[in-house]
């Protein structure tokens, strides 16, 4: 059988870009390649995001475009996964005529099955069904580097804060058992990937479902274990399930980074009884003090949301105190985009775009300025980098990453040795600060070898 070519578009957050690897990996199983190349291809899968009205948007435009292909070519199957996929469902079939498959965000494991159903009965087909099943934890991944890998620790999210699509998009809370964790991150180990990132919506409520006696900082603290892991970070946190325990485990074990995203969402307490997100500023501010106690080189990011309803100039200005206190190393900034799923949709004191973009310039404008001026900070400092691989825009530099998750371009004395270092930790002299990436030389590798 000649072989077929998949062509894959992915939108939306990290857990969506793992999705598309974990369908690269499946679909390769079955003697499909990934192409680029979106005229050769035989399918094309669009990995959607629904998180903002326009992401949506997005996705039908990029449907239209793909008509011309399925006039060339009709045996082009065109799938849509992803969150808009799993709201939209046989809607997207309606819709967009030259659409063959629809799947939801659980049931990317069923991809072969159902493009065997297309192709052979000539069906479309729309499998939302959003039961969970390890089988989709235990699909194929095709990674895209070699050092540093994602994988999911739960799916859904129960948090139903009012803004957001995600809980109607990803289901329910479901955590993974432990040991398909483990076997993962062992099996990563071996092929010799040096870090992981665990990927939930809320890694902190990790557990409360699974029946085995066991917390998120209980899994870190086992997944610290795994031998040829060198480093381990998780995102995203949520503030309310944020524990002393935690706190204490990233600053106990060696493996955990000094790196941690702690949405905040916005300054005002009315603002956040509103969102639903079950904390206050106050609350936060204290574990962030904690945090910063327990592990003084730690770095900070956050999400924000700009004009949430009733957002008024005095809840703007707690927003904007909230990142001047907490110093971020960096900021994810959102204008409010009402969900027509979610309860704040209908709330009443909607805000122009002219006001949101207003107060979303300041607050970029004042994050720029505090991310350089952390930057700034370790310029002459020795860092420890973990080597990704080569600079793809400098001759002979190689790029990794901080502890703190700070990109970092460097040189070496010896060019000619740059490939022997990529998967080393390694550390560098930082010379150069900028506003998203530092600038440095080689200074040694960690535990030895010709550099040390
Ligand atoms: N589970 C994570 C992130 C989920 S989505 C968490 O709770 O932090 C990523 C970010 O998108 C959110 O943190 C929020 O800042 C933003 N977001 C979600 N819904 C939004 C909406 N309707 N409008 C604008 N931003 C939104
Ligand atoms: Fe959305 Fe809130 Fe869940 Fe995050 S915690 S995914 S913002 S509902
Ligand atoms: Fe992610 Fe977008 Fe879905 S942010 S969870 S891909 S709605």
């Amino acid at each position: 059988m000649p072989e077929k070519n998949l062509a894959l578009l992915t939108f939306g957050c990290q857990m969506n870009k793992y999705d598309s690897e974990k369908i690269a990996g499946i679909l390769q199983k079955s003697g499909i390649r990934l192409t680029d190349d979106l005229d050769n291809a035989d399918i094309v899968i669009l990995n959607t995001c629904s998180i903002r009205e326009k992401a949506e948007q997005k996705v039908y435009s990029q449907i239209g475009r793909l008509t011309p292909l399925k006039k060339k070519n009709s045996k082009l199957i065109i799938g849509v996964g992803g969150c808009v996929a799993q709201i939209q469902g046989e809607k997207i079939l309606q819709r967009a005529p030259h659409v063959d498959l629809v799947f939801g965000t659980l049931n990317i494991y069923k991809l072969p099955h159902l493009i065997r159903e297309v192709e052979e009965k000539g069906e479309r087909i729309a499998d939302i069904d959003n039961d969970y099943s390890e089988d989709n934890d235990l699909a194929p991944v095709k990674r895209e580097g070699s050092i540093h890998a994602w994988l999911s620790i739960m799916h859904g999210c129960d948090n139903y804060c009012t803004y957001c699509v995600v809980p109607y998009t990803r289901g329910r809370e479901k955590s993974r058992p432990k040991e398909s964790i483990l076997s993962e991150i062992r099996g990563l180990a071996e092929e010799g990937f040096k870090e992981v990132t665990l990927l939930g919506q809320n890694v902190n409520s990790y557990g409360r479902d699974t029946g085995e006696d066991i917390d998120f900082p209980d899994l870190l603290s086992i997944i610290d274990r795994v031998k040829g892991i060198k480093r381990i970070r998780f995102i995203t946190s949520h503030p309310k399930d944020l524990s002393d325990k935690l706190i204490k485990v990233m600053a106990d074990l060696p493996k955990v980074c000094e790196y941690l995203h702690l949405p905040i969402q916005a300054g005002s307490d009315r603002v956040l009884t509103d969102m639903n997100r079950g904390y206050t500023s106050g609350d936060y501010l204290k574990k962030i003090d904690r945090l910063k106690e327990s592990i003084p080189e730690i770095a900070l990011s956050t999400d924000i949301i700009i004009g949430f309803p009733g957002e008024t100039d005095g809840d703007f200005e707690k927003t904007r105190d909230i990142v001047k206190k907490v110093c971020y190393d960096g900021i994810y900034l959102f204008k409010y985009s009402p969900r027509k799923e979610t309860p704040a949709a209908i709330f009443s004191n909607q805000l122009s775009d002219t006001v949101k973009r207003a107060r979303f310039e300041e607050i970029l404008k004042l994050q720029k300025e505090i991310t350089l001026k952390k930057n700034k900070e370790l310029e002459g400092k020795v860092v420890e980098v973990l080597v990704e691989g080569e600079d793809k825009n400098a001759n002979g530099k190689l790029i990794g990453r901080t502890r703190t998750n700070k990109i970092v371009n460097f040189s070496i004395d010896m060019p000619e040795d740059r490939k022997s270092l990529i998967g080393e930790l390694v550390n560098v002299s930082i010379l150069k600060s900028n506003l998203y990436s530092l600038e440095g030389i080689l200074i040694n590798i960690k535990g030895g070898g010709k550099y040390a």
